[in-house]
């Protein structure tokens, strides 16, 4: 009996693939902290329960494929706010921002289709590509220029005659990068010179600090054909367990054939919705102390990581990541003595090993993510034992 080689070929997430061995440390006792997902910490409004727990049909019935209708109505609002025009026609809601991009991937991609996309990327777009039959056509960045990609000679240098989808995802998971104007235009025109789908990921849009301006693509009417807005409720507003997404196209075809995706799996889960829609209801101030929050983490886990020798990393400028390259020979060597050797006074930490968000081989492999989602006394004592962590470890290669 054989499996599929397309899905053989894909790898598991470098974010959780070292999860057993992170159960195993917490069993005999360890104290991790836990930087290796962008779960949030930030309590879930009360709204989203209050909202479900309110909710009195007697049957817990199917929703439509398209999504709540007062959900949808709610997004349209909340776009509306962020300058954005939309009708709930526009809308289909997903199982998360993960199953908009499996469908968006599913409806672009034929066999053999490359989609451009800046590298290191969220490792997730690897696979979901991988599973509609397509590959990453990588841009290749580097820490030193702050991981940029958006310009005319970078992009051409990847484009092959098989691209036909560009992604963007902004601000950036993994690198917290954010596309200045310029850049977004350049990535405008450039779609439509090549006459590319242009799907553009905009989970963390409320996540910008240092007073910086979110250009959303959405913004420009004249790529609103070719434009695929990927979205979610998990980081905006910490609910990455409720699994609510959704994607905004005006491209009717596209929305027609997305639709057929989302028929076939009849609904999203009918309370979640309920929920999400009562999220959509705060008011927009919500976020400005969300986003104070994370600005403190993000200054915090810098100020400490600039005390590590030999650490090189550039300030995110939004979502809640950041990528260091340490100076060990091996980040994925290194989790595995973290977790399985080494502790300070019984607490160790743990992280996504970078390699898995790059295609290009030998790529990333003394490179980590980091996601400052923890207290900002945690993260500083996180940083702490990674720094002696680093010192433990090279000692052992050393006198090996
Ligand atoms: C850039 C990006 N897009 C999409 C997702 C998917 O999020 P979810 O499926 O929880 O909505 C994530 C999750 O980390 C992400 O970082």
């Amino acid at each position: 009996m054989k499996l599929s080689t397309k899905i053989q070929e894909m790898n598991y997430s470098p974010i959780r693939k070292f999860n057993s061995y992170a159960a195993a440390a917490s069993e005999q006792g360890k104290k991790i902290y836990k930087l290796n997902i962008g779960q949030p910490d930030i309590i879930t409004p009360t709204v989203f329960f209050e909202a479900i727990r309110n909710f009195d049909e007697k049957v817990l019935e199917y929703g439509e494929s398209i999504g709540n209708i007062e959900l949808r109505e709610g997004i349209v609002k909340y776009f509306k706010n962020v300058g954005v025009e939309c009708t709930k026609d526009e809308l289909i809601i997903t199982n998360g921002g993960s199953e908009a991009l499996l469908f968006i991937f599913l409806a672009l991609l034929n066999e053999g289709d490359e989609a451009l996309m800046a590298e290191p990327f969220y490792s997730n777009y690897h696979s979901l590509i991988k599973a509609a039959g397509g590959s990453i056509a990588p841009i290749p960045t580097i820490a030193e220029e702050g991981y940029a990609y958006a310009s005319k000679e970078k992009l051409e240098a990847a484009l092959t005659d098989k691209t036909k989808v560009m992604c963007v995802v902004n601000p950036s998971n993994p690198t917290g990068t954010l596309l200045t104007e310029e850049e977004v235009r350049t990535v405008i025109d450039f779609a439509i010179e090549h006459d590319l789908w242009l799907v553009v990921d905009e989970v963390y849009r409320e996540f910008i600090y240092d007073g910086q301006e979110m250009s959303s693509f959405a913004h420009y009417p004249e790529i609103e054909d070719r434009l695929i807005v990927v979205d979610s409720i998990s980081k905006r507003f910490a609910s990455c367990g409720a699994r609510i997404g959704y994607i905004m196209t005006k491209n009717e075809e596209l929305h027609g054939n997305i639709m057929k995706l989302a028929q076939s799996k009849l609904c999203c889960p009918t309370l979640e919705q309920v929920g999400a829609a009562a999220l959509y209801g705060l008011e927009a101030n919500y976020f400005d102390e969300t986003r104070e929050e994370y600005k403190r983490r993000r200054d915090a886990i810098c100020e400490e990581l600039s005390k590590i020798e030999g650490a090189v990393f550039r300030k995110p400028g939004g979502a809640f990541y950041v990528m260091v390259k340490l100076p060990v020979d091996n980040a994925e060597d290194f989790l595995m003595f973290l977790l399985t050797e080494f502790d300070v006074d019984g607490e160790t930490i743990m992280y996504a090993p970078a390699s898995g968000f790059y295609q290009t081989e030998g790529c990333g492999i003394n490179e980590v993510r980091l996601a400052y989602v923890l207290k900002e006394e945690d993260l500083r004592r996180a940083m702490q034992i990674l720094k002696l962590g680093i010192e433990a470890y090279n000692k052992k290669k050393a006198n090996k």
